[in-house]
């Protein structure tokens, strides 16, 4: 049997191709290895920023590719179809990071009831939540579409809610406003639902292109949605916060001059926009000093606040107040077979994948 993996090259992501390779059988598996079928997994705008930063966080390390080429990493579920480790057994579903890809060889680690840790050598250095899988056979709430939301979007929800605990810790900086870029992003709108949810009187303020100025506003958690060249309407007679999902240099000059001392926060949290730009981020600007926000590090602070359960525990009342939007808010998509996800690589590269589709792939026919 012929496992397929889909790679890009990582000097010129716009180049991408499926190679083939033979399927090992169980018994060529490592020590208490698995062979794992990747089922179905989630792709957005922010599996083309693991892309983008390949190199610098060491995301190109965790699934090998040929030389000169990536396999990018996706939040997904898989199947257990072959098991060296005698506390596995075949059929199990797994969740967790994967490559795109049929198949994945796991060497299973700390195996416990709720998961197990790839213990391969070249998945370690990097943050734990890269080689975690979740044990998550009949669970409900990772079956059908449950499973499609929680591929698409827990990962980035988990970044929304960082974000609005980090900004809610500091007091929103004295801002009264919160301006969120790409606020048709899956990752915008999770921030925005839970900043408007907290009813705090913070305006939450959705920067958009103009073509998704409709469905922002469908969304309903935005207080007031704004098109990219209107950004100098807004007003600046009260502090204002600017949360950076784009990575537009250009775009955050033009805040920081507008607004200049009212500006009072001012983090990067994405990449989505990637045009090439000669901007140095470090420039200096009138307002906020930039801040880079680096979600391992904030889990790593609030897990030590709250412990880990308080802090699931909070994580989940957030999720479980989200997630039932969905089903308003996004529409799952399938494409499955090789040409299928190389077009959906494309289309999320080139930013042609409407805001309410989530796409959710299988490079298996
Ligand atoms: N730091 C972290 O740990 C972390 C974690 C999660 C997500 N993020 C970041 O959050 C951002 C959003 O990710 P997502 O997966 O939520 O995105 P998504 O749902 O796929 O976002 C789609 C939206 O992003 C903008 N966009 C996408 N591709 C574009 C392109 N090529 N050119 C210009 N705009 C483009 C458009 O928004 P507009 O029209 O509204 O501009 C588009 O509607 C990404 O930059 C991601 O890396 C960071």
């Amino acid at each position: 049997m012929q496992a397929i993996d889909f790679v890009v090259a990582r000097n010129d992501l716009q180049q991408c191709k499926t190679i083939e390779s033979q399927l090992p059988d169980a018994a060529a598996l490592p020590d208490d290895g698995l062979l794992v079928k990747v089922t179905r997994f989630a792709f957005t705008a922010n599996n083309i920023t693991y892309a983008v930063l390949g190199d610098r966080l060491k995301y190109w390390q965790l699934f090998p590719a040929p030389e000169g080429f990536g396999n990018i990493p996706v939040w997904g579920l898989g199947e257990v179809i072959a098991s060296k480790h005698a506390a596995v057994a075949t059929g199990e579903t797994l969740f967790g990071y994967f490559p795109m890809a049929t198949h994945l060889v796991i060497e299973a680690a700390d195996v416990s009831k709720r998961g197990l840790r790839d213990g391969a050598a070249h998945r370690q250095g990097v943050a734990p939540v890269y080689n975690a899988y979740t044990r998550v056979s009949g669970d409900p709430a990772f079956a059908g579409k449950q499973g499609d939301y929680q591929a698409l979007l827990r990962p980035l929800f988990m970044l929304s809610f960082l974000v609005d605990d980090f900004l809610a810790e500091n007091e929103f900086f004295g801002a009264k406003a919160v301006m969120l870029s790409s606020a048709s992003s899956k990752t915008a709108y999770g921030l925005a639902y839970l900043l408007h949810a907290r009813g705090n009187g913070i305006k939450v303020i959705g920067l958009t292109s103009a073509g998704n100025t409709a469905f922002v506003t469908s969304l309903g958690c935005y207080d007031e949605v704004v098109t990219y060249d209107s950004l100098t309407s807004l007003p600046t007679n009260s502090p204002v916060a600017y949360v950076d999902m784009a990575g537009n240099g250009p775009l955050r000059a033009t805040l920081h001059r507008h607004f200049g001392e009212q500006m009072k926060y001012s983090g990067i949290i994405g990449l989505t926009h990637r045009k090439p730009t000669s901007d140095d981020p470090a420039q200096a600007l009138p307002g906020a000093e930039l801040q880079f926000f680096f979600a391992p590090d904030q889990i790593r602070k609030r897990t030590g606040e709250l412990g880990p359960a308080g802090f699931n525990e909070r994580f989940l009342a957030a999720w479980s107040g989200f997630a039932p939007n969905l089903d308003q808010w996004m529409k799952v998509i399938e494409h499955r077979g090789p040409a299928a996800v190389q077009r959906a690589y494309l289309d999320t590269f080139n930013g042609r994948v409407p805001p309410y589709q989530g796409l959710i792939l299988s490079l298996s026919e």
